[in-house]
């Protein structure tokens, strides 16, 4: 960074507003709305300041069908700058922020968690109403690989479709869901399918307190649009993936159905490549050309992206 540029971001950074914006976007993702709401102040006007910083490059802006979200930027420099501002800052400052930040999130994961209790009995059934599940089914198969997996992980397992689809060519595997109703269902259906070797465990996906590299196949089917972090996720997956295996990503492409949000608890409307692969790559994977699947009816296309990590040359190979 020249100096021109060091003053117009330090400038950007410069004003009480916008340090707290910086510190709440430290935390997780959030929308215009969520922000005016944390930090007591109109739409209009959080949003003349994220502008502000937005050009600045201090922050980055994503358009989500309707909503606007913000992050912080992803350029190392503007990264090492921001947390040296946010290092200087008194922890006590952000209290308040980190209270109604808290109060958000509960609202938020209590919306989304209640949701999954309820549609839990249906959800086999729900699963195929956006899209042609054999077909995507089919291309997972394909993506996964011939097998046999020492262990499956597959984070936010739902009904445990997924284990029941890869479970026949898995030495054990690992299904692991926030919501009791939906491990009740998973447990049923891979019991119903003879699957012997699997564990089911309640957990959350942004800590799952899964051994790192443990996994030869991990697995995030439909999850990532209803969380607040997906790239937070995204590194946990990725942390699972032991030497020479693979994670599967598979999610909606953008989409324009902001219905889903309201009556189906959706946070993203789906996700481009280039931001997908980015967090792949960060996390240290090397991530494949996506299969794109045709369009529903509606519009909706999934996306199948998948990363591996390189396998560590043998100590003694020749
Ligand atoms: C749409 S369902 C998909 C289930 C399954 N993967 C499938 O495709 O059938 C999303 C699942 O993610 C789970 N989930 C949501 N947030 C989670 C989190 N933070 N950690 C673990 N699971 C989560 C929900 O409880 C739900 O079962």
């Amino acid at each position: 960074m020249n100096a021109d540029q060091t003053v117009e971001v330090l400038r950007a950074a410069g004003e009480p507003t916008r340090l707290r914006v910086l510190s709440l976007l430290a935390g997780e993702e959030l929308s215009v709305m969520e922000l005016s709401r944390i930090l007591e102040q109109s739409q209009p006007r959080v949003s003349r300041h994220l502008k502000l910083m937005a050009d600045a490059g201090l922050i980055e802006r994503f358009p989500d069908g309707a909503r606007v979200f913000y992050r912080l930027s992803s350029d190392p420099l503007a990264r090492r700058l921001i947390d040296t501002v946010l290092d200087l800052l008194d922890a006590s400052e952000g209290e308040a922020d980190d209270r109604r930040l808290e109060e958000v999130r509960r609202e938020r994961e209590a919306a989304a968690g209640a949701y999954f209790e309820r549609v839990a009995p249906q959800w086999d059934r729900m699963r195929s109403l956006y899209v042609c599940e054999s077909a995507v089914e089919a291309a997972i198969l394909e993506a996964a690989g011939e097998g046999p997996f020492e262990r499956v992980v597959d984070l936010g397992t739902g009904s445990g479709r997924m284990l029941t689809l890869l479970g026949g060519k898995a030495r054990m595997s690992i299904g692991l869901d926030l919501s009791q109703n939906m491990l009740n269902l998973a447990r049923a259906n891979v019991t119903r399918a003879g699957l012997e070797k699997v564990e089911l465990r309640h957990g959350d996906i942004f800590s799952t307190r899964l051994p790192k590299q443990s996994a030869d196949l991990v697995l995030v089917h439909q999850v990532l649009h209803y969380l607040a972090d997906p790239a937070t996720a995204v590194a946990e997956a990725s942390r699972l993936v032991a030497s020479g295996g693979r994670l599967i990503i598979v999610d909606f492409a953008p989409h324009k159905l902001e219905q889903l949000r309201e009556e189906h608890q959706h946070r993203r409307l789906g996700f481009a490549d280039d931001e997908v692969k980015h967090w792949l790559a960060e996390a240290g994977l090397q991530p494949s050309a996506p299969i794109v699947l045709p369009p529903d009816v509606e519009g909706l296309t999934v996306s199948i992206w998948t990363a591996d990590r390189p396998a560590v040359a043998e100590a003694n190979a020749a």
